[in-house]
């Protein structure tokens, strides 16, 4: 980051470096062509705005407590609906009209706590979106190298239209992207004519702050974000509440039932997640504060270090869970 500074932040052009990051992206995610943006809010609502473009139709599919930034498109309008994740069935009866330009959903949800697709929920998404022409736009923001050096999609083997990235790929620094196929991203101007530009897109320093990260991370053995993660879980499920995770995010859920949506999450005793909070921040753990927010795990914890934290974060949430029980 420091080289690349001193040789300059701003050329209102494409820079080498990020010519070879979206290389990189386009290679690692399957995709066909990728355009940087400065944060994942932009991916989003650029692959939403192409996918109206492109398809001509006029509404926007998404997922109930599905978060892709603060975009009109995130929330309910006449424009913009949303049904509960893992009911294929409700996209069927949504998108059977041939009125959706698109669907957007984070493949395991993040921002309602850890939600993770049913077996077969992605692969029937893809089938039934592919057969009423809605554009699949999955958001890989979280999950994007977060499970391993690849989108979550992959280990669907599923094929978005359009999907979107940011965080993990800017590391640390503003940035996200969105891509997919070559039919489509061809639309966007220069080569099309859907307009998109952004003054400081692709703007040298996140760039080479992302595409190190990517360097590292191609590297990296994930089994050892898997094997933290499992750290974490076996303490905090000790709590006895229900605690849903993935490789590298976790979170749980005042709540003893199973949570496959955002309705169940939105039944657990989210009143106590404040109280949880402080007495972590007392115990020395800084926790979200946000009771949907998910916990992540990184390459630079350890074993010792996410044992003892989830340890003492679950005798506390213990204890509040049994004191609200009686
Ligand atoms: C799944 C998902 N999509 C999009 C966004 C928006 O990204 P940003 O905050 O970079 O605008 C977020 C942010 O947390 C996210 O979690």
């Amino acid at each position: 980051m420091k080289e690349t500074l001193e040789l300059g932040t701003m050329f209102g052009a494409p820079t080498e470096q990020e010519v070879q990051l979206g290389e990189l992206l386009n290679e690692a995610a399957s995709l066909d062509k990728i355009r940087i943006v400065n944060t994942g809010t932009e991916a989003t609502m650029h692959a939403i705005r192409l996918a109206l473009h492109y398809t001509k139709r006029k509404k926007v599919l998404k997922i109930k407590g599905g978060y892709h930034g603060t975009h009109p498109f995130n929330f309910d309008s006449e424009f913009v609906e949303s049904v509960e994740f893992n009911s294929s069935k409700k996209i069927k009866e949504k998108l059977s009209g041939g009125e959706f330009a698109c669907l957007i959903l984070e493949p395991v949800m993040g921002n309602m706590g850890v939600i993770n697709p049913e077996d077969g929920y992605l692969e029937d998404v893809r089938e039934i979106t592919e057969r009423t022409g809605t554009l699949l736009i999955v958001d890989e923001v979280i999950t994007g190298f977060r499970t391993g050096f690849f989108p979550y999609y992959s280990t669907e083997r599923i094929d978005p239209d359009l999907a979107t990235f940011a965080k993990i790929i800017g590391g640390g620094l503003p940035m996200g992207a969105y891509g997919g196929r070559e039919e489509i991203m061809k639309e966007v101007r220069p080569s099309g004519t859907f307009p998109q530009a952004g003054t400081y897109s692709g703007n040298p320093v996140s760039v080479a702050a992302g595409l190190e990260t990517m360097r590292i991370l191609s590297s990296k053995d994930y089994s050892k974000l898997r094997r933290l993660t499992d750290i974490a879980v076996k303490h905090l499920a000790e709590s006895g509440l229900t605690v849903n995770s993935q490789t590298g995010m976790l979170s749980m859920f005042f709540s003893d039932k199973r949570v496959s949506r955002a309705s169940d999450a939105l039944k657990s005793k989210k009143d106590l997640y404040l109280p949880l909070f402080r007495e972590a921040l007392e115990r020395g753990i800084y926790l979200a504060p946000s009771y949907d927010e998910t916990i992540f795990i990184s390459f630079v914890h350890s074993e010792k270090e996410v044992g003892e934290t989830f340890q003492s974060l679950s005798e506390e949430a213990e204890r509040l869970w049994k004191a609200s029980s009686r």
